[in-house]
């Protein structure tokens, strides 16, 4: 019954997994794709993307954070994943679901699930690389233009030694659309025997059961719900234990906001910290009315300290 943050690159960093495990709910992280072409990634980029390897490869509240690797050559991707794991990293994932143009075109992402035996050779690879008690897993798509090869993909991962699948139930067509194919999370969790994590549009506790009992899917990874509804995977916690627990008010989520904002504010220019403040906001306006009038506030401003005195005056 794992709930696991999705990585989202540019979106879920080290400090917004800092606060979203640190209100909790979660039993795991991934990074955003660490990409991998030929040879050693510096180490400097590595802490860049997991910073939380100096810290036991857990967050501040005690997470783990596995990081994501995303390339096409499995003997690169074997090296490096070594070398992560040496360095700490208590997991190692496999991007094959990245549907970006430029990705796909430098032999990386969901491109390569037109080519199953290739995900089987990097899987396989991978997890000669990395100690048996680090856990090797993959993230997949089901499929390029069509989901004709969603299963040999899937049987790939699990042929390869992974120790789980996590199924971002669409296609790379399919790209972020709503509904995510639920049904299809079923079959390929009843052709494997590894587990599979579900995921995709999971953005309430109803879905959560929903998904579930649709997919029969134990585990679960939440991605823009959870940048948009920090306390999503706290609810779905209570509810497994048939709690319930209080939903965070807007204001709450304003504080929140703004700590963020100070701590990325240590450590990155202020109008860097306005603009992914800002494309907080458009998360949260999905979820909190009062975000609406809160991004039409501040999407002029510049700087972190002018939405800070346009906040709190
Ligand atoms: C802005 C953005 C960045 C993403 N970056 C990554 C990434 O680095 N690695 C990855 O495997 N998936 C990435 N994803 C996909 C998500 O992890 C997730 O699979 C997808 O959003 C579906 O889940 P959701 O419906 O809960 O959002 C990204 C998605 C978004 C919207």
């Amino acid at each position: 019954m794992r709930i696991l943050l999705a990585p989202m690159e540019g979106v879920v960093d080290p400090y917004m997994r800092e606060l979203l495990t640190r209100i909790g709910g979660y039993d795991g992280c991934v990074t955003e794709f660490l990409r991998v072409t030929r040879g050693r990634v510096p180490r400097r980029n590595i802490l860049r993307i997991c910073p939380e390897i100096s810290t036991g490869g857990r967050t501040a509240s005690g997470i783990p954070v596995t990081v994501q690797l995303l390339g096409g050559d499995a003997e690169a991707m074997a090296l490096n994943a070594g070398i992560i794991a040496g360095m700490g990293a208590p997991g190692i994932d496999l991007n094959f679901g990245c549907p970006s143009k430029q990705v796909n075109a430098n032999d990386g992402g969901a491109i390569l699930l037109k080519k199953p035996e290739r995900i089987y050779a990097i899987v396989a690879a991978v997890r000669q690389a990395v100690p048996d008690t680090t856990p090797v897993s993959a993230k997949i798509r089901l499929g390029v233009d069509d989901t004709a090869l969603a299963l040999e993909n899937a049987h790939a991962v699990e042929d390869g030694g992974a120790d789980f699948i996590t199924v971002h139930a669409r296609t790379r067509a399919d790209g972020y659309r709503a509904p995510a194919r639920w049904e299809w999370l079923a079959a390929v969790n009843e052709a494997l025997s590894i587990p599979v994590t579900a995921n995709g549009d999971i953005r309430s506790v109803e879905e959560y059961w929903r998904c579930r009992e649709m997919s029969g899917c134990e585990d679960v990874m939440i991605g823009r719900a959870a940048v948009g509804r920090p306390d999503l995977a706290l609810q779905i916690r209570y509810a497994q234990q048939q709690r319930q627990a209080k939903a965070l008010h807007w204001q709450e989520v304003r504080d929140l906001m703004l700590q963020l904002g100070e701590q990325m504010a240590e450590g990155m220019e202020s109008r860097h910290v306005a603009t992914r403040l800002k494309q907080w906001l458009t998360y949260l306006k999905q979820e909190y009315r009062e975000a609406v009038d809160c991004f039409e506030q501040l999407r002029r401003l510049r700087t972190f300290e002018e939405m800070v005195a346009a906040i709190r005056p």
